[in-house]
């Protein structure tokens, strides 16, 4: 087992840069989840710690060698890939075989790994069968195979989840997350989902147009986002963004730009009068009897809550309520907001205020 280290790492397609200098530090035995947009550069860098993709400048180290220079087959690592790339006429067995052979491993060896991470794996049974006789889940489950019984110091994951349903996804999300607790190795996966980074990672890294936004533990990116693009990209339904200023005579008043007031509790003195944003997750807009008249643009029923969106300081807001709500699109609720768990954002930087 081993950590993994970007130190300043860096990437250029032609004149196009795709990285712009990431700094990442991956403990041993962490679960580190990249996540961001679409076109962010994630592919890239793990390819880049695969070794399939050359880097531009920086350093890569695996367990304190740097890697830069060093063949994929040389780095110890195994990637799953979103295709699961299996090939279709070996069997199970000699799919997940497949890279031992390559190295000459003796018979008897190869043998007991393959038996090994079938148990993990639950494959047993299906040793005999070619990837055409598999449900998709289970195609997934011989890519992770042929992962685990090269037993390398670093697992990569590319988007290894995205081709299946949605029911399924989540099952397996849950399986790898076990596979990791009972394994312990190293691993950097790779989604643009930021539901399964929150619910996997030990560590995850916010990526947006070729820059680390922010390293962190899941809640704590959820409660401390850096800025405006973390806080919009962690939390399902999104953080609501209302603009406005905050009073220049009273710092406990935030003026939105429709002139509603919206209570602050934590604001420091510097931010009187500043262009802010207002930062308000939908779980802390509650109900209340006297607080501000928001009018219902559209109720859903989840069963187990309620999300509204309403008009509020301006703009739409999404609201998760705990009761049902027996009301129509064009009513007016109440609803008061905690202020203690509101953020600030500087309107030009993004970048959220600390109190
Ligand atoms: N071989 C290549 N040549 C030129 N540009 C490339 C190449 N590979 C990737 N890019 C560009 O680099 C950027 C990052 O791509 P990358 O595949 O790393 O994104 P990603 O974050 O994995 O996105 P997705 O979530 O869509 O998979 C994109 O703008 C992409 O168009
Ligand atoms: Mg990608």
């Amino acid at each position: 087992m081993a950590g993994v280290e970007f130190v300043d790492v860096r990437k250029s397609f032609g004149a196009h840069p795709v990285i712009k200098g990431v700094n990442i530090d991956i403990a041993d035995g962490e679960f580190v989840i990249l996540v961001g947009p679409s076109g962010c550069g994630k592919s890239t860098l793990l390819r880049m710690l695969a070794g399939l993709e050359n880097i531009s400048a920086g350093e890569i180290r695996i367990g304190n060698r740097v890697v830069n220079t060093l063949a994929p087959g040389d780095r110890d690592i195994a990637m799953v890939f979103q295709n699961y790339a299996l090939y279709p006429h070996m069997t199970v067995a000699q799919n997940m075989a497949f890279s031992l052979m390559l190295k000459r491993s003796p018979k008897a060896d190869m043998d007991k790994r393959v038996e090994k991470a079938a148990d993990i794996l639950g494959l047993t049974k299906l040793l005999d069968r070619y990837p055409r006789q598999l449900s998709g889940g289970q195609r997934q489950r011989v890519a992770m195979g042929r992962a685990i019984v090269r037993d390398p110091q670093v697992f990569l994951f590319d988007e290894p989840l995205s081709n299946l349903d949605a029911k399924l996804r989540v099952a397996m999300r849950a399986e790898i997350k076990e596979l990791h607790q009972r394994l312990n190795t190293t691993t950097v996966y790779v989604t643009h989902d930021q539901i399964e980074a929150m619910t996997m990672a030990d560590k995850i890294v916010v990526m947006h147009d070729g820059i680390v936004e922010q390293v962190g533990s899941p809640l704590d990116l959820y409660d401390n986002p850096a800025n405006l693009f973390v806080a919009g990209f962690i939390g399902s339904p999104a953080m609501n963004m209302i603009k406005g200023r905050l009073n220049p005579e009273n710092a406990s008043q935030f003026i939105a730009s429709d002139g509603t007031i919206l209570p602050v509790a934590n604001a420091p003195a510097s931010a009187r009068g500043r262009e802010l944003v207002y930062g308000l997750r939908p779980e802390f807009i509650g109900l209340g009897a006297d607080g501000l008249p928001a009018q219902i643009v559209v109720i859903e029923p989840t069963g187990y809550e309620t999300h509204v969106t309403v008009r509020l300081g301006g703009s739409e807001a999404s609201c998760i309520f705990r009761e049902r709500i027996n009301a129509q699109p064009g009513d007016t609720l109440r609803v008061s907001i905690d202020a203690s768990n509101i953020h600030l954002f500087d309107a030009v930087s993004g970048r959220r205020l600390i109190a």
